[in-house]
């Protein structure tokens, strides 16, 4: 699609116009074509480990109870109520084996049955259906390293190939976890931002480039490591674009995080350096006939609203979503995951460091994006301004030839990688975009 006679974007040119963040239009068309076809992130599995356990969440704008039936396999069904539409379940989490509508009272079981429908011999007079009346389930759903992913389109190619090689990078760092307890979650916070969902995801796909300036404030008071000063690294950090939409960034790779981790683990103790050592003995592994070793990322973004936050052993990964809430407002939730058996003080030290400098609604990190965020969209939203396109062309034709690349290590390792300062990953994310709207170059 497009509006009028205005592209809304064009890759080859770096350019993306600012109706794709504020368009009622384009918002409902992507409802459509982006979050009822492309897998999305639904929640851990730890989250819900028994039979009966549930979550409630987002699909684009859908409202979706993730629900473990009574023989313990996850389901997602529209939260709705199949008579007149009413919420189903008020609950963000618990346990359950059954959920009565609270409007005129039709209850659905765990394999969303409807099982119970009030008088329903004098009002239907027995002739209800019921099993045409049973919830609306996801026609996919898949797990893949404890993370369950729907989607609502029943030709979705499978997770695997819409995931592509940022699989590769998640099993490596991510799914490291296994090897160490398996991953747990550990706290959760959410907040509203008023912005387009895309602001914060394209961030997290990434936008490298911003850290010294919009966190600048943290790197002067010390609160975070100054990583760029200086020249490029040659182990990192790198931005990778990731076919088909996704993006991963602030990777670093070989022995020089690792060693910066052990010298910040032996300020904790013993127990914090062991856990180190053994988590990158892990990656190793589980690596192990390529030339480069990936130590971290620091952001990541799975297409379309799943990121993805971590960058160090010491910090464990935040699992961040952001549901769309209209054009321009957004619904951040977030949850921090840590293997099992790292060491308590490096969890606990996580957590305050999150709540403080980091990315939860009160740390310095998030406040300085979601002021962005904001600020974007007040800049955005206005007739004069809306006629101007966003500029996305840093590192644009210099794709893999970068400047000085042959020093990099990065052997074997997939996707498109480039420098720290580059956009080529958001072009990643707004090609796919575009595609999946209709608007292909
Ligand atoms: S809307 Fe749920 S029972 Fe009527
Ligand atoms: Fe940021």
């Amino acid at each position: 699609m497009s509006l009028g006679a205005n592209r809304l974007v064009e890759i080859g040119k770096g350019l993306v116009s600012r109706e794709v963040f504020v368009d009622r239009e384009v918002y409902d068309i992507e409802q459509e074509r982006v979050f009822g076809r492309c897998w999305l992130y639904l929640g851990h599995e730890t989250q819900i480990p028994e039979p009966g356990d549930f979550l409630t969440t987002y699909m684009g704008e859908d409202p979706v109870i993730l629900w473990r039936d009574p023989n313990g396999r996850p389901r997602a069904f529209l939260n709705t109520c199949r008579h007149r539409g009413n919420r189903l379940c008020l609950y963000e989490r618990g346990n359950a084996s059954a959920f009565t509508c609270s409007y005129h009272g039709w209850t659905y079981n765990g394999e969303g049955k409807l099982t119970g429908v009030p008088y329903h011999v004098e009002a239907y007079f027995d002739e209800l259906d019921r099993d045409r009346w049973g919830l609306i389930q996801t026609p996919r759903l898949t797990s893949y390293g404890g993370m369950v992913f729907g989607s609502w389109d029943p030709d979705a190619r499978s997770l695997d190939e819409y995931l592509g090689d940022v699989r590769w990078y998640l099993d490596a760092v991510l799914l490291v976890a296994e090897d160490l307890g398996g991953l747990e979650p550990v706290t959760s916070s959410r907040y509203a931002a008023r912005g387009n969902w895309k602001i914060p995801a394209e961030n997290f796909a990434g936008d490298h480039y911003h850290n010294p300036t919009t966190h600048g404030s943290s790197y002067k008071l010390g609160l975070r490591a100054a990583e760029f000063v200086g020249p490029q690294g040659r182990c990192g950090p790198f931005e990778v674009a990731i076919a088909p939409g996704h993006g991963l960034g602030g990777l670093t790779t070989g022995a020089e995080s690792f060693e910066r981790d052990l010298a910040n683990a032996d300020r904790v103790g013993p127990e914090a350096r062991y856990y180190v050592e053994a988590r990158y003995a892990a990656i190793k592994k589980r690596v192990k006939g390529a030339g480069s070793v990936p130590y971290s990322f620091s952001h990541a973004n799975v297409f379309p609203n799943f990121a993805i936050w971590g960058g160090s052993a010491l910090r464990g990964h935040g699992f961040f979503m952001f549901h769309p809430r209209g054009p321009l407002s957004t619904e951040v939730r977030q949850t921090v995951l840590f293997p099992r058996e790292a060491p308590q003080v490096i969890k606990e030290m996580a957590i305050a460091d999150l709540g403080r400098g980091g990315h939860f609604a009160s740390g310095f990190f998030e406040q300085d994006d979601a002021n962005n965020f904001e600020q974007v969209t007040q800049g955005t939203t206005s007739y004069i301004a809306r006629q101007y396109p966003f500029y996305f062309g840093m590192g644009l034709g210099h794709e893999g030839r970068w400047p000085g690349q042959e020093e990099w290590e990065v052997h074997d390792l997939p996707g498109l990688i480039g420098p720290r300062f580059s956009e080529h990953p958001q072009r990643c994310f707004y090609a796919f975009w575009a595609e999946l709207i209709g608007e292909g170059e």
